[in-house]
């Protein structure tokens, strides 16, 4: 395949980290990224170039380009985390293969990007790209934070933001292996469809009697796993509701507007405890055929219909400006670039 040496994507504005508030919305994407004409980059040792056939906009991505994520910005490289597309270079067997990948040293918002070659996922024909362009952030999270609950022999477990597709994939693996997901939503708009797809139960956090309503859920089903996204008064007010050695597992940060936690002695008197996970660490500390067996499974589910990717619009790299921040603002599904 011929490879040229220019190409388009959506560079990055800025260095390092902002000192900002960590908000979801995206209303502009002019202050962080700028379509441009930039070389395409060259795969060193252990990496390969991708000719990208779609990437995902995560909230992770957001949080990234505003400078208010774990990681570090580096000016005019191309953002995006991961997507799908061709294995076009690179000191791999698969050359020409269809893959999901993770983004490394150049992004996936771009018509080329770099991606370790030991990440590859080569993807089953029947996989489609909607699925395959978020392979790797929410659905291997999902499976790996389902574990924890599962390892600790939970009956139950808390979801908050369960509107979300992570949330979606989580209430669908409870429903399959008889745990059940209470899901924690903000607008009652979504709780029906969440029930269709096998929530045990739904609490929506808008409206009266919040805490009554939460202390009956939980009087019923006493979970003491909570999967957090959010992490704002609520979920502390969840977590000091649950039953003793329950465990807060904050995964997000959805809210820009951290909670009060007003009951420590239930740290000492009732063993609860408060944990951070990160699918990068997790990747980092799992054996890799733990991690093989992980992805087989995640696209087994999205092949055999078990899980599904909602899609909003998959909205063209060179309109990205445009359209980008209006799509994005659509509630309950995702948007994809293509180049
Ligand atoms: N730690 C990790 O390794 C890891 C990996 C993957 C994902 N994540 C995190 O998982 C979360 C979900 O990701 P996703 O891609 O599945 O999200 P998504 O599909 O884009 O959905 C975002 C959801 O968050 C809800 N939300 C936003 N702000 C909220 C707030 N202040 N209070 C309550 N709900 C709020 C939205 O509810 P409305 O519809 O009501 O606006 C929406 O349902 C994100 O925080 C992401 O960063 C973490």
């Amino acid at each position: 395949m011929d490879i040229p040496t220019k190409m388009k994507g959506l560079a990055l504005l800025e260095d390092g980290y902002a000192n900002a508030p960590a908000t979801q919305e995206l209303t502009n994407l002019a202050p962080y990224v700028e379509l441009r004409e930039m070389d395409v980059p060259q795969p060193g040792p252990g990496l390969a170039l991708i000719k990208v056939a779609r990437a995902a906009v995560n909230p992770s991505d957001i949080a990234f380009i505003k400078g208010v994520y774990g990681q570090s910005r580096v000016k005019d490289q191309a953002a995006g985390f991961e997507g799908t597309g061709t294995v076009v270079a690179g000191d791999t067997p698969l050359l020409g293969q269809r893959v999901s990948f993770f983004a490394a040293g150049s992004g996936s918002w771009a018509e080329y990007c770099l991606a370790p070659i030991p990440m590859l996922i080569p993807l089953r024909p029947d996989l489609r790209d909607e699925d395959a362009a978020g392979l790797i952030v929410n659905p291997l999270t999902a499976m790996a934070m389902f574990d924890i609950a599962r390892e600790d022999g939970a009956d139950s477990f808390v979801v908050t933001a369960a509107g979300s597709q992570l949330g979606k994939f989580l209430i669908g693996l409870g429903k399959d292996h008889g745990i059940g997901a209470l899901a924690v939503i903000r607008r009652e708009a979504q709780a029906e469809a969440l029930r269709a797809l096998g929530a045990a139960d739904v609490l929506v956090t808008e409206g009266e009697g919040l805490e009554e309503r939460l202390t009956e859920l939980f009087e019923v089903h006493a979970p003491r796993i909570l999967l957090d996204a959010v992490g704002d008064q609520i979920s502390a007010d969840l977590f000091f509701a649950m039953p003793e050695r329950a465990r807060w597992i904050i995964y997000g940060r959805l809210s820009p507007t951290p909670p009060t936690l007003a009951q420590l002695p239930q740290f000492i008197f009732k063993q609860k405890q408060i944990e951070g996970f990160w699918l990068a660490s997790w990747l980092r500390n799992t054996p890799p055929e733990k991690i093989g067996a992980v992805i087989a499974e995640a696209q087994a589910r999205f092949a055999e219909g078990k899980w599904h990717t909602d899609i909003t619009a998959s909205v063209r790299l060179d309109n990205a400006l445009a359209e980008l921040p209006a799509a994005y603002s659509q509630k309950d599904s995702k948007v994809l670039i293509e180049p």
